[in-house]
């Protein structure tokens, strides 16, 4: 795992109209987030940059020691929805008004509002049907899942095998990480069976 050194180093101040550095990096005063993180935390999480983000306005992000910077991260492995967007916040802020704590078992409007928009901007709506789901993990299972139980109800036991592609990056759960081709990730699997099987990108794809 890329672990960031976290020794505070002086680097150059920054003081343009959208950036800001006026630390040592890290930030001295941050250290100690980093150290309950890991203590709290697998190692698989501490592959981040060793800034603190703190608030963002716009493009910008802020820590608490008066550095910013302009985020182009595009909010990494999330949806980038923009930071501060009026409409999130405007809807976060009704539903925590009415506080009400969803569950999967009852529904409630919004989950509707939802489902109907995201099935009206997929490629064919008549064909679509939308599983609101927590992570591209979950997703990817599920996807497994149908593949795999259409493919038996289809033609037999016999219509096992799940093709993939090398080096491709389908998540962190059992299933994703099956179907994932880095043989590296895999390897905690140890008897990982021979139903999922990778094949090369075809080249026609990548040019
Ligand atoms: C192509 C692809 N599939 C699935 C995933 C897994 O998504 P999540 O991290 O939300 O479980 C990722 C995440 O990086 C991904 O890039």
């Amino acid at each position: 795992m890329a672990k960031y050194n976290l020794t505070p180093v002086v680097v150059p101040h920054v003081a343009t109209k959208f950036r800001k550095i006026k630390t040592k990096l890290p930030v001295p005063e941050s250290l100690k987030v980093f150290k309950t993180l890991s203590e709290s935390e697998p190692v698989s999480m501490m592959g981040q940059p060793p800034i603190v983000w703190d608030k963002a306005e716009g493009f910008q992000v802020y820590d608490k020691w008066g550095n910013k910077w302009i985020d182009w991260s595009s909010g990494v492995l999330i949806t980038n929805a923009g930071h501060g967007r009026k409409e999130i916040i405007k809807a976060l802020k009704e539903i925590l008004d009415r506080k009400l704590l969803a569950t999967y078992v009852f529904i409630h409007e919004k989950r509707a509002e939802l489902t109907k928009m995201l099935q009206a901007i997929s490629p064919d709506p008549a064909n679509y049907l939308v599983f609101l789901l927590s992570t591209g993990s979950e997703a990817t299972e599920n996807c497994i899942k149908l593949a795999k139980t259409w493919a038996f109800e289809k033609h037999g036991p016999q219509k096992k095998y799940f093709v993939s592609f090398n080096n491709a990056f389908h998540g962190r759960t059992l299933g994703a990480q099956l179907a994932g081709g880095n043989p590296k990730l895999k390897t905690w699997i140890v008897d990982e069976g021979k139903t999922f099987i990778q094949v090369p990108f075809p080249r026609w794809l990548q040019e």
